[in-house]
């Protein structure tokens, strides 16, 4: 298993407090048997500099390897990457390709919580075929009922774009449908926790798994896993 969203960085956003708590956290990653952990910390164009974003991004993920190596733990690869919030004209701006995941061209973005408007639509195009970006939106089914026109996010889901989805949902018997829905209709998905502390939002990849391979079948996640390893050249 790949989680390909987590705030498991410390310090750096409204994910992680501290070390302790990123530590924690890699040990449930650990537990439930997942092989490599993205890290996405939020970035937002109006209140941050790329530049400022890497050099606390880099900060944070020594501290946290410092402290690993201090107590004497081995974790799986940790990707260092970012959740990237969408503004207007986003597929023009020259420094997104530096917010990618690693060394990769693979962005995951952030969509608005409202309605998409065509401009949305153009701006991911941009990403897509000016800067040759590969562009995963993150918790795609988090923006679904916004769309209640959905010709835009139709539209959307006809670029070639990936989507991930958190494991949450998959979860709560309330959204399960819609997530199901969603998966078998994009078919190559990419998981990820999305998660943010030890509790609300905790480390919860094994569980919705399970959830997918009794409720969808085993090759909605041996897909994923094919594709997250692609993705990360691993
Ligand atoms: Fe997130």
């Amino acid at each position: 298993m790949i989680d390909f969203h987590s705030h498991v960085l410390p310090g750096i956003d409204d994910g992680s407090r501290d070390t302790d708590m990123s530590l924690a956290m890699l040990r449930m990653e650990q537990e439930q048997n997942v092989q490599a952990v993205v890290a996405t910390p939020h970035f937002y164009a109006e209140q941050d500099s790329v530049k400022s974003f890497l050099k606390r991004r880099s900060h944070s993920m020594e501290r946290l390897m410092r402290a690993a190596a201090y107590e004497g733990l081995a974790f799986m690869p940790i990707h260092s990457g970012a959740e990237v919030a969408y503004f207007r004209h986003i597929g023009e701006a020259a420094m997104i390709p530096q917010l990618c995941i690693q060394d990769s061209r693979v962005l995951l973005l952030e969509l608005p919580f409202c309605q998409w408007e065509s401009f949305v639509y153009e701006d991911i195009a941009e990403l897509l075929r000016k800067q040759e970006l590969t562009v995963v939106l993150a918790h795609v089914e988090r923006y679904y009922r916004f769309q209640k026109d959905k010709v835009i996010w139709n539209a959307v889901m006809e670029l070639p774009v990936y989507c991930q989805m958190n494991a949450g949902p998959f979860l709560d018997w309330r959204e399960r449908k819609r997530s199901l829905d969603i998966l078998k209709t994009q078919r190559c998905v990419l998981l990820g926790s999305d998660a943010h502390n030890l509790n609300s939002r905790k480390p919860n990849l094994r569980e919705a798994c399970s959830e997918i391979a009794k409720r969808a079948g085993e090759e909605y996640l041996e897909a994923t896993e094919k594709l997250g390893s692609k993705l990360l050249g691993t």
